[in-house]
C-alpha cells in the first residue's frame, strides 16, 4: 500500500519511520517533509500545495495512494480531512468540526463545560479593557491565550497583573497574533505537574498511547517563553493508574460521547494536555488535534505493534483497546535553531549527524528531523528555522535515556543550536 503524510517536523519524521516498518507499505509520500524524511526507506518527500485540497485529492488519485495521516493542526482545522474523505480516500485525522477543539480555545472551553470535563475557570474577552478588568478582579498568577492557532506560542502566564495587561495589550491592541489572538481567553492559573495524554478514537473506541510529558519553556528549569516543546519522555510516572483511569473517565471518555451527540463523531488522535493536581485529579489545560510533537518521537520510538494496522483499524471503527509497548522508556531532546522561539535562524549547516547505518545498528537512538532540509550542491544537510532534531534514545530507566540522548546530542553541531540538559528531570526525581 501508499500512504501520504501530510507535514514536515519530527512527528512526520517519527509517522513516517513507523509506516516503513510495516511489510505491505510501498511507498509513503511526505509533504512537504525535511532532510531527514529523504533519507527514510520507502519514504519520498512530495511537493504539495496542501491548501489546495482538490490537489491533494489529485494527488492521491494519480498515485495510488490508500491512506492519508494528516499530522499537523492547520490541515485539519482547515477541513482536509473531510473533502479528502468525501472523495473516497481513507484519511486519518479529526473533522473540521472536531478540530475546532484545538483551534478555538473558545469553543474547547465551552465544550467541555457541555460535556463536564475538569479545567480552569474562564473567560472570553475581544476588547482590551474588560480583559483588564477581569484580571484586575481575580489578581495573578493568571493565564492569558490567544484565541486561535499559535504554533503553541499564543500562551502567557502572567505573574504579574502587569505582565497580563501587557499581555492583553499584545494580543488585542497591537495583534501581535493576528487574527488568532483578535480574541483572547483569560483563565485560572492551575498548579501540579503536566502530562500529556494522547489517543487514537475511531468515533466510539479509545486506544490512548504510551503515556507522555512535554517541556514547553524554551530553558532548563521549565523557564522562559513557551515553545512548541523542547523535548518530551515517555511513560510520564505522574499518570499512575488511578489518575490513567480518571482521565479516561472524566475527560476523554465525554469527548468521545460529546462529540458523538454532536453529529460529529471524533476519530484521528486526540491530545488531552493535562494539569495533575496534588490530589490526582486531572485539569485539561488544552486540547489538540493530533498527535503531540515532540511526544510523538518518544512515543513511537516504544510502539512494537504496526501503526498502519492500528490506523487501518482505526479507519474501520475497529481499533482494539491496547497496543504493544517496548516497557523501556523513551526520551526525546530537541535542539533548535537560534533565538527560537522569537526569531529562527535558517540555513546553517549541520555536522556530526549519525549515519542513518548507524542507527540501525543501534535501534535505541534515533535522530528525528524537523526543521531541516537538503542544501541546494545535495552536499549537506541545514538548518531551516524553529526545532531543526528530536534526539530520541531508549533506556532501561528515564535517566539512562536522558544521558544516551545527551550523548548523541553533544556529537551534533550547528550554529546556534540550543537544547534542555534537563528533560526529563520530574521523572527522574519521582525514580530516584
Ligand atoms: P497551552 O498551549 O494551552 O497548552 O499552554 C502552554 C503552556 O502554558 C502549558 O503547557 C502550561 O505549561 C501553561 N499553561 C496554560 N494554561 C495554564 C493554566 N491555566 N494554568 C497553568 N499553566 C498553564
Ligand atoms: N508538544 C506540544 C504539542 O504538540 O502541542
Amino acid at each position: 500500500m501508499n500512504i501520504l503524510i501530510i507535514g514536515s517536523g519530527g512527528r512526520e519524521h517519527a509517522l513516517a519511520w513507523q509506516c516503513a516498518k510495516d511489510d505491505k507499505v510501498n511507498t509513503i509520500y511526505i509533504a512537504p517533509g525535511n532532510a531527514g524524511t529523504t533519507l527514510e526507506n520507502k519514504c519520498e518527500n512530495i511537493a504539495l500545495d496542501t491548501d489546495n485540497h482538490q490537489a491533494v485529492i489529485e494527488f492521491c488519485q494519480n498515485n495510488a495512494v490508500d491512506m492519508i495521516i494528516v499530522g499537523p493542526e492547520a490541515p485539519l482545522v482547515a477541513g482536509l480531512v473531510d473533502d479528502c474523505r468525501a472523495a473516497g480516500i481513507p484519511t486519518w485525522g479529526p473533522s473540521k468540526y472536531c478540530a475546532q477543539l484545538e483551534g478555538s480555545k473558545t469553543f474547547a472551553k465551552e465544550f467541555m463545560e457541555a460535556a463536564n470535563v475538569p479545567t480552569a475557570g474562564y473567560e472570553a474577552f475581544t476588547e482590551a479593557a474588560a480583559a483588564k478588568a477581569y484580571v484586575d478582579t481575580h489578581g495573578a498568577p493568571i493565564v492569558v491565550k490567544a484565541d486561535g492557532l499559535a504554533a503553541g506560542k499564543g500562551v502567557i502566564v502572567a505573574e504579574t497583573v502587569a505582565d497580563a495587561h501587557a499581555a492583553i495589550d499584545d494580543m488585542l491592541a497591537d495583534n501581535k497574533f493576528g487574527a488568532a489572538g483578535s480574541r483572547v481567553v483569560i483563565e485560572q492559573f492551575l498548579t501540579g505537574e503536566e502530562a500529556s495524554f494522547i489517543c487514537m478514537i475511531d468515533g466510539e473506541n479509545i486506544l490512548p498511547m504510551a503515556t507522555s510529558q512535554d517541556h514547553k519553556r524554551a530553558y532548563e528549569g521549565d523557564k522562559g517563553p513557551n515553545t512548541g516543546g523542547m523535548g518530551a519522555y515517555s511513560p510520564a510516572p505522574v499518570v499512575t493508574d488511578a489518575v490513567y483511569d480518571k482521565v479516561i473517565e472524566r475527560v476523554i471518555r465525554p469527548v468521545v460521547e460529546q462529540m458523538k451527540a454532536a453529529g460529529h463523531p471524533y476519530t484521528g488522535f486526540l491530545y488531552a494536555g493535562l494539569m495533575i493536581d496534588d490530589a490526582g485529579d486531572p485539569y485539561v489545560i488544552e486540547f489538540n488535534c493530533r498527535f503531540g510533537d515532540p511526544e510523538t518521537q518518544p512515543i513511537l520510538m516504544r510502539l512494537n505493534t504496526s501503526l498502519v494496522a492500528l490506523i487501518e483499524q482505526g479507519l474501520a471503527g475497529k481499533l482494539p483497546e491496547s497496543a504493544d509497548w517496548d516497557p523501556r522508556p523513551a526520551l526525546g531532546i530537541v535542539l533548535a535553531s537560534k533565538g527560537y522561539p522569537e526569531t529562527s535562524s535558517k540555513g546553517d549547516v549541520i555536522t556530526g549527524l549519525p549515519e542513518l547505518d548507524h542507527t540501525e545498528e543501534d535501534p535505541t537512538i534515533k535522530v528525528f528531523h524537523a526543521g531541516t532540509k537538503t542544501a541546494a550542491d545535495d552536499a549537506h544537510i541545514v538548518t531551516d528555522g524553529g526545532r531543526v532534531l528530536c534526539v530520541t534514545a531508549l533506556g532501561e530507566t528515564i535517566f539512562d535515556a536522558q544521558q544516551a540522548a545527551l550523548q548523541t546530542v553533544a556529537s551534533i553541531r550547528f550554529d546556534g543550536a540550543q537544547y534542555r540538559r534537563d528533560i526529563g528531570y520530574q521523572a527522574i526525581a519521582r525514580q530516584n
